[in-house]
């Protein structure tokens, strides 16, 4: 197992309102720990929520593809250390699965669920234990792709952009883009297809007129001729790089991570009773539209997106007409993500549930989240054994009106199964 038990000690603190007021990591923030309850579990707790900015996160495949609201790699780690014991740990809202590269490097049986398909694709890419050969060959097709996607651009390119993706690029930028996707869809199915088109992903957002992987604003931007195809090889490198550090450091025997798409308010894949661990950090209540920021890769990925326009968790377009109506649906949805946790958690009493969650806040509101996940957990029939909470920075005007009373906190809260 992975343990890294260093004493906490809480850093100097730092301004509440970030500059700019677009949205930024939410994990770069020092400041004093308020903690509650067993002083054991819960100076731990601290340890593992107060990581500084940069803190171990360029390591394995967690750098390789922007996700926002990304688990810092070195919390994730931490978690993972809090219960040695664990052989099967989930995360029911992977996203691009920080928690299950760490768990794999742990030993542990990894799963992963999501209901967005890029989080699915992108988190089956990263924990993926590669031979030699498979990155040797990711490296080479990856090559010998964009020198082909070069020369379609300039021939009588057949293939079209997915509808309503033209205006977010430039013209030969677009012409680019369609080549390299068509020239993708040409190797077989299998591992190195479905990296290539996590790279193909890795560089969308930033050769597009989207302001950026957190910020889905239109923003004009000047990008060069051919500027796709060395980033695309270039980001090959960096993967089969990432993944060969993980394979190193994945124990003989561990079992391969299995990522699926599910909603997290039923999680259907996942038996009764299989799980010893769940660490997650689910969307915070009207922080982002994920169905929204991923608009470019779902459409050009050929991703169907319904599932999680629909089911998405605490997404801001959810309180849009309402504070109360936004509210409501976000309790209703993290109780039903708490019941399915309860269900599937083994009945034993070292079974854990650490969620990782911050405040949110609409209509210059606040919402507590160790409030709304204290109810949500009582209403499921989980026991909150402690928790650990640190101040973060309020995003924007808006954000910063409503927590002009009460520090923005991100919560670390674990919970357990009541005792009999
Ligand atoms: C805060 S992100 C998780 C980030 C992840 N820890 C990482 O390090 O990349 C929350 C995730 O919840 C997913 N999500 C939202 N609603 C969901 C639902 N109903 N069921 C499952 N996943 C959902 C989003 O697609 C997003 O990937």
């Amino acid at each position: 197992m992975n343990e890294r038990r260093r004493p906490h000690s809480p850093t100097a603190h730092r301004p509440l309102l970030a500059p700019g007021g677009g949205r930024r990591s939410l994990s770069n923030v020092g400041g004093a720990v308020e903690t509650v309850g067993d002083p054991k579990l819960t100076t731990r707790l601290a340890h593992a929520l107060s990581v500084r900015a940069g803190e171990h996160d360029a390591t394995l495949t967690h750098p390789f593809h922007a996700y926002p609201a990304r688990m810092h790699p070195e919390i994730a780690r931490r978690l993972v250390s809090l219960t040695p014991t664990a052989t099967t740990i989930l995360d029911p809202f992977c996203g691009s699965g920080t928690v299950l590269v760490e768990a794999l490097v742990a030993g542990a049986h990894a799963l992963g669920t999501d209901l967005s398909p890029l989080a699915v694709a992108l988190a089956r890419v990263k924990t993926h234990r590669s031979t030699n050969g498979d990155r040797k060959r990711l490296v080479s097709v990856a090559h010998t792709i964009a020198k082909e996607a070069r020369a379609l651009v300039d021939s009588d390119l057949k293939a079209t952009a997915p509808p309503g993706e033209s205006h977010w690029f430039l013209p030969h930028t677009l012409r680019e883009l369609i080549a390299l996707r068509a020239r993708i869809d040409l190797e077989p199915e299998g591992f190195v297809r479905d990296a290539l088109r996590m790279l193909f992903s890795s560089i969308l957002v930033k050769v597009s007129h989207q302001s950026s992987d957190s910020d889905p604003e239109l923003r004009r931007k000047h990008i060069a001729p051919g500027a796709p195809f060395p980033l695309f090889t270039r980001k090959s490198f960096e993967l089969a790089h990432a993944l060969a550090e993980l394979s190193r450091a994945i124990p003989p025997d561990t079992l391969a991570a299995t990522v699926t798409t599910d909603d997290a308010t039923t999680l259907a894949t996942i038996p009764d009773q299989s799980i010893d661990a769940v660490m997650t950090s689910p969307p915070y209540a009207a922080n982002y539209d994920y169905a929204t920021h991923h608009a470019r890769r779902y459409a050009w990925l050929g991703m169907d997106a319904s599932a999680i326009s629909t089911g998405e968790i605490g997404a801001s377009r959810w309180f849009t007409s309402s504070l109360d109506k936004g509210a409501t649906r976000f309790e209703r949805e993290l109780t039903g993500s708490l019941t399915a946790i309860a269900r599937v958690l083994r009945p034993s009493p070292a079974s854990r549930v650490f969620f990782l969650i911050a405040d949110g806040a609409a209509h210059d509101t606040p919402m507590p989240a160790d409030e709304v996940l204290t109810r949500a957990a009582a209403a499921a029939g989980l026991v909150v054994l402690g928790r650990a909470s640190q101040q973060r920075p309020a995003f924007g005007p808006e954000a910063a009106r409503a927590f002009a009373e009460r520090p923005r906190r991100e919560h670390l809260i674990a919970l357990g199964l009541p005792s009999r």
